[in-house]
């Protein structure tokens, strides 16, 4: 791993394990651009790659096609206004109202380590080396700090950009993009994630077409409906081989991820914060941060993609003392009881699940106020008592003299108009004046962009967790933003208000976890709405979806796990019919899914058919054989069901290779048919493996190349686990 500069060839050479990120400079101008990323290369001088010798060449040679040359040259942080048509990084509306911008070499910095962010989620780690490239916009006096960072032990890239307003006069930044490079197309294809309430991170892989293309989100929060993430791969790129270029945003609120190609098939892809309702005031001397966009190239196809986003996300961007920790398995009541729930009854759960080896109770929406239904009294964060009689103190303690820890559910950011936070601060709702805000399930978001907001509802939340032996919270957000608007900025500033909004949150976050460093955290946005690298820096799993469904959730953890490690996928085991779907699927499949995630229950426990609750402790003691495993190890998809339409199946292989779980979902049944072969993946060739309940021994590259044999169930939606052991 390193960074370098050729000064010769005026080139930058990124170098991870296996790859290589180059940004070479040009023309006597000094224009920045991107020569290329893709397998490790060894080479300094690759300036070529930027066709600088072909025509339009560069101003230096061809003065009169400037403007071909802004067209078509491969900037690394493209500009708006001068001549490049094609999608800028960055904008800005100077004193005289002009947004034109061109940047070019100012110098550089190459240093040991990396910085956090302030205020704002950032990758972490020593073993990491960044490179700071400064560009300036002479006439206006703007610099742009360009941030590389690589790490020893992942193929990643990690991008940010500063922009400092150097002038003496106010400017206002418009577009403030994370990262953008540029690349030739190969016929590429690109897979976004889409989706809806109850069915988030649908994999959608099509061709790239000419224009733009890409996700966004106008919701204030990434949404149930599109991802950040954005991958571009080759046609002939699957699971195991050929190249992808993946690319995620550390950030929790409105984002647009975005691939171009242009007439002269090139590609253009970017990240960062949607440019739409984005104005940020830069004073003089004030700076910008953008959030962080993290890079991954693989030769090793999707799955090589996704163990590399894994292993940085849980080596460098989690933090915590349950980073590396087995989770306490919970039992949550929102399904079990939704809003009609007292101490007895929850006790009641808690007594059953404590002697079936469930860990933890996690008391979901209804505690406080006369939140009785989900029409009021959010912001009223006082412990309802007739409910629960006794108070929290006391529902705590019973909880854990039963030997298991409590867990809460909190929605910090909303205020219902029937609340008594409402009638005392009505402007603390984001709305805009002279115009009736929307409702969305009856609430209204607050400000949380303004400090005294944040802080209320900050010591309301820890006031709760200061009075009993809280372990655990679920911070949940019910709506998207809207109406956005706030009385604490000028008219000039209110383009902030989303960017703010975030940070808030983020604010909170942080505050949280160092008040109660002791706190596992989960975020939650009606099912997966906030389900982010931004929020992962601050609680290490995040609730998937609201549909528990096992077969809905073989397609929502599929898109989850392209990026995000196993460890912070949220899923329990739910009642049937479920809830959402209305289907009807066996208990052990239902644990056999929620095993590739933290692992939990909802559902209540006294009311379930005795032959499930049978299952409960065979399922723990499973979740306590595998997780240390399913946490820590490769993930290796084998077959998806989104595409076959009849089998699910991955595995998870520790990273010695010593062990691994392969996990086998039967969707459909099909009829007379033989055994379905499958060819298990990631072991090491050489060894020697045994399949757990079974007598003979097989060599790694006989699993890998030859497969296991998997006899058809007898029915629809059966499951089966296969743990292979070194022996
Ligand atoms: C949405 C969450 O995703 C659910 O799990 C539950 O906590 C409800 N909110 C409660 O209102």
């Amino acid at each position: 791993m390193g960074i370098a500069y050729f000064e010769a060839e005026r080139i930058f050479r990124l170098d991870t394990k296996n790859t290589s990120y180059v940004i070479g400079i040009v023309d006597k101008e000094g224009f920045v651009g991107h020569v290329y990323y893709g397998k490790r290369l060894k080479e300094a001088d690759l300036s070529y790659l930027m066709r600088i010798a072909e025509g339009p060449r560069t101003p230096e040679t061809n003065g009169r096609d400037r403007l071909s040359f802004y067209d078509t040259f491969p900037q690394e942080y493209p500009t708006h206004g001068i001549g490049d048509f094609r999608e800028s990084a960055v904008r800005i509306e100077d004193a005289n109202g002009h947004s034109a911008m061109k940047l070019t070499y100012a110098g550089h910095e190459i240093k040991k380590g990396k910085q956090p962010l302030a205020g704002l989620p950032a990758t972490w780690g020593e073993n990491s080396e960044t490179l700071e490239l400064t560009l300036k916009d002479e006439v206006l006096d703007i610099q742009v700090v360009l941030s590389y960072s690589i790490f020893e032990d992942v193929d990643a890239v990690i991008r940010s950009a500063r922009i400092v307003n150097c002038s003496k006069e106010t400017i206002y930044l418009t577009k403030a993009m994370s990262a953008s490079f540029d690349m030739d197309n190969h016929d590429y294809d690109k897979i976004v994630l889409h989706g809806s309430w109850a069915r988030e991170r649908h994999i959608e892989r099509t061709p790239v077409s000419y224009g733009l293309q890409g996700s966004r989100s106008l919701r204030g929060e990434g949404g149930h409906q599109e991802h950040a993430f954005t991958a571009v791969l080759e046609p002939a790129a699957g699971q195991n081989s050929g190249e992808v270029y993946g690319m995620d945003l550390v950030y929790s609120g409105n984002f647009r991820s975005l691939i171009e190609r242009s007439q002269f098939d090139s590609l253009r892809v970017m990240t960062g914060i949607h440019p739409e309702d984005f104005r940020w005031e830069l004073c003089p001397e004030a700076a910008f941060q953008t959030p962080e966009a993290v890079l991954v190239y693989s030769s090793e196809g999707l799955g090589g993609m996704s163990r590399c986003f894994h292993d940085l996300y849980r080596n460098h961007l989690i933090r915590g003392s349950y980073r590396d920790k087995k989770r306490p398995i919970l039992i949550n009541n929102w399904e079990a009881t939704y809003f009609d729930f007292n101490t007895e009854k929850l006790l009641g759960i808690a007594r059953e699940a404590s002697k079936l080896g469930i860990e933890m109770l996690v008391m979901d929406d209804g505690w406080f106020g006369n939140r009785f239904d989900d029409n009021r009294a959010l912001g009223d964060w006082e412990v309802n008592e007739e409910k629960l009689a006794g108070g929290l103190k006391y529902l705590v303690d019973e909880v854990n003299k039963l030997g298991m820890k409590f867990g809460i559910w909190f929605e910090p950011e909303m205020i219902s108009p029937d609340s008594d936070l409402y009638r005392a601060h009505p402007d603390w709702a984001l709305q805009i004046p002279g115009r009736t805000a929307g409702l969305a399930r009856n609430q209204y978001v607050l400000d949380i962009s303004r400090e005294e907001v944040a802080d209320y509802v900050f010591e309301k939340v820890a006031k709760v967790l200061r009075s009993a032996n809280v372990e655990y919270v679920k911070w949940d957000m019910n709506r998207p933003l809207a109406d956005v608007a706030s009385a604490a900025l000028p008219k000039e500033r209110q383009g902030e208000i989303f960017h703010r909004y975030v940070l808030g949150v983020y604010r909170m976050q942080e505050r949280l976890i160092t008040e109660f460093p002791y706190l596992l955290l989960e975020n939650c946005s009606g099912g997966g709405a906030r389900f982010d690298a931004g929020m992962l820096y601050y609680s290490p799993q995040i609730w998937c979806s609201d549909d528990a469904d096992a077969i809905e959730r073989l397609t929502i953890q599929e898109g989850t796990a392209l990026m995000y490690p196993l460890s912070t996928m949220g899923a329990h085991v739910s009642d049937c019919p479920n809830h959402t779907v209305g289907r009807v699927t066996p208990f052990e499949t239902r644990g056999h899914v929620a095993l590739a995630g933290t692992f939990g229950y909802e559902l209540d426990v006294t009311k379930i058919s005795e032959e499930e609750r049978n299952q409960i402790p065979e399922q723990v003691a499973m979740y306590h054989k595998y997780n240390d495993l399913v946490r820590t190890g490769d993930y290796y998809r084998i077959a998806s069901y989104r595409e076959n339409h009849t089998h699910d199946c991955y595995m998870v292989v520790a990273k010695d290779k010593s062990e691994a779980l392969v996990t086998f979902i039967q969707v459909a049944r099909r009829a007379n048919v033989h055994s379905r072969n499958i060819k298990l993946l990631g072991l090491a060739p050489e060894k020697t493996y045994r399949i757990e309940g079974e007598e003979r021994t097989y060599l790694g590259s006989t699993l890998m190349n030859a497969g296991i044999l998997v006899q058809e169930a007898w029915g629809d939606y059966k499951s089966r686990l296969y743990h292979v052991v070194e022996a």
